[in-house]
């Protein structure tokens, strides 16, 4: 998922200077502001993994098309239009969400939303593991 949202980002900066930021954060359930959302189904924390770029941004029309398969507005060698349709794949797969929201010309941000659910986050070696259940 993040390989497809880093390349997108790239692709949209293309050859200007541009930033791409990853955030991720872990929030409480009760606090999550996706709505009627299937998150975090059964789980009191959900992760909020953010991607955003500084590129071209996606317009309102591009972005109700954008996890079509083979929806594209790249040239050929460019794009298949099958990266965002995997990562929605993805998330429905694992109950997720994705959300984006864009300002043409300034850029996109993109959060997906996953429920944590059964893991606790390790502090000393910064790795999500399964909790035990006795
Ligand atoms: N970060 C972004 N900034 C601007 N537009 C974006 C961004 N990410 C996606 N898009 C738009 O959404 C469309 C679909 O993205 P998607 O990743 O599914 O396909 P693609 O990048 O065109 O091709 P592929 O990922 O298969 O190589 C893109 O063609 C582009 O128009
Ligand atoms: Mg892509």
């Amino acid at each position: 998922m993040l390989i497809n949202l880093c390349t997108n980002a790239r692709q949209a900066i293309g050859d200007e200077h541009g930033r791409i930021t990853i955030r991720l954060s872990e929030r409480k359930a009760a606090d999550q502001p996706v709505g009627k959302s299937v998150v975090p189904h059964g789980s009191d924390v959900l992760l909020d993994l953010g991607v955003s770029d500084t590129g071209c941004g996606i317009d309102k029309e591009t972005l109700e098309k954008i996890f079509d398969p083979f929806f594209t507005t790249k040239k050929k060698e460019q794009g298949t239009g099958l990266g965002l349709a995997v990562v929605h794949g993805i998330l429905q797969k694992h109950k997720g969400e994705i959300k984006i929201t864009s300002t043409v010309g300034v850029g996109i941000t993109v959060h997906v939303y996953l429920a944590a659910d059964g893991r606790k986050v390790d502090k000393k070696s910064k790795s999500v593991r399964r909790s035990r259940r006795q």
